[in-house]
């Protein structure tokens, strides 16, 4: 059977993939960064995981306005990467996983979440800067990525509660896949930011670092901040981290099992608008 190893936490600030992309990783702005994620890339190639479920959102690229769905899982063989209005980055074509994502749409569906399955995307910064982070700059990325995008953009979002519902379903069909793949699941985006209107620019460290804190070591309790409390302290889009929470989801300790082990957490500001937070959880065994 398959089964989820870890989970993996990260910032998607697309002005770090435009940094990597245009050679500017060593300067001093962007060198602390990138060397919060050395660690994480090392152990990435380690663990070898056959198939990351990579939790996104997309910026109204591959979903425009007209059509924004709350889960969407990217069923299709390959996924290119997005135009964003500067070209498509220069990064591998990203390798999905159809048939894991089907039986993920078949079992997930089945326990009362509706997907809305996707058969043709192309990813944004969303999905490519973290995969930049944990990987480098390969000329194929080390194994499969089935995308999973929520939305976090038009309102209204899916809650906190519902993602961390929603990472129990992903585990569970996950576990009943009949092939014995090492499966990783990613939450992305975050952490505190706002890009517009009044208080764009806000960073909030305390209620990030609380954020990490709880995510490790009380999940559940998490699940239950209300929308307004993540706009409030971490900004518009700090909207993004109730992904995290997708992945948290995910782990064994939710259905019973033993306690994650912190392999690794990092957090920095600043990074274009955003603080970078960064966590790395591997279940026991
Ligand atoms: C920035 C962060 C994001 O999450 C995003 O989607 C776009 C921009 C930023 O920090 O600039
Ligand atoms: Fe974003």
């Amino acid at each position: 059977m398959a089964k989820i190893t870890a989970s993996v936490y990260t910032s998607h600030v697309p002005a770090i993939g435009a940094a990597l992309d245009l050679g500017k990783s060593s300067e001093p702005y962007w060198q602390p960064v990138f060397k919060g994620y050395e660690y994480s890339k090392q152990w990435l190639q380690g663990s070898k995981p056959d198939v990351i479920i990579l939790v996104f959102n997309d910026h109204a690229t591959a979903f425009s306005m007209d059509m924004i769905p709350t889960f969407a899982i990217g069923c299709a063989a390959s996924f290119a990467p997005a135009d964003e209005g500067w070209g498509p980055r220069p990064v591998p074509v990203v390798q999905g996983h159809p048939e894991l994502a089907a039986h993920m749409a078949q079992s997930v569906i089945q326990q009362d979440f509706d997907l809305t399955i996707v058969n043709k995307m192309d990813v944004d910064h969303g999905l490519t800067v973290p995969l930049s982070l944990m990987c480098g700059q390969p000329s194929v990325w080390p194994c499969a990525v089935i995308p999973f995008a929520v939305n976090v953009v038009q309102y209204p979002v899916p809650s906190g509660r519902r993602c961390f519902m929603l990472g129990q379903a992903i585990r569970r069909a996950v576990e009943s896949f009949d092939q014995p793949l090492k499966v990783q699941i990613w939450g992305t985006g975050g952490m505190s930011h706002q890009l517009q209107g009044a208080r764009a620019g806000l960073i909030n460290k305390e209620f990030d670092n609380a954020f990490l804190n709880r995510l490790i070591a009380d999940p559940e309790g998490l699940s239950d901040m209300p929308h307004i409390d993540y706009v409030r302290e971490a900004g518009s889009e700090g909207i993004e981290l109730v992904m995290w929470l997708v992945a948290r989801g995910a782990m064994s300790d939710v259905a019973g099992g033993k306690g994650p082990v912190v392999k690794h957490r990092f957090y920095h500001v600043p990074a274009s608008n955003t603080a970078v937070g960064h966590l790395i959880l591997e279940n026991s065994a």
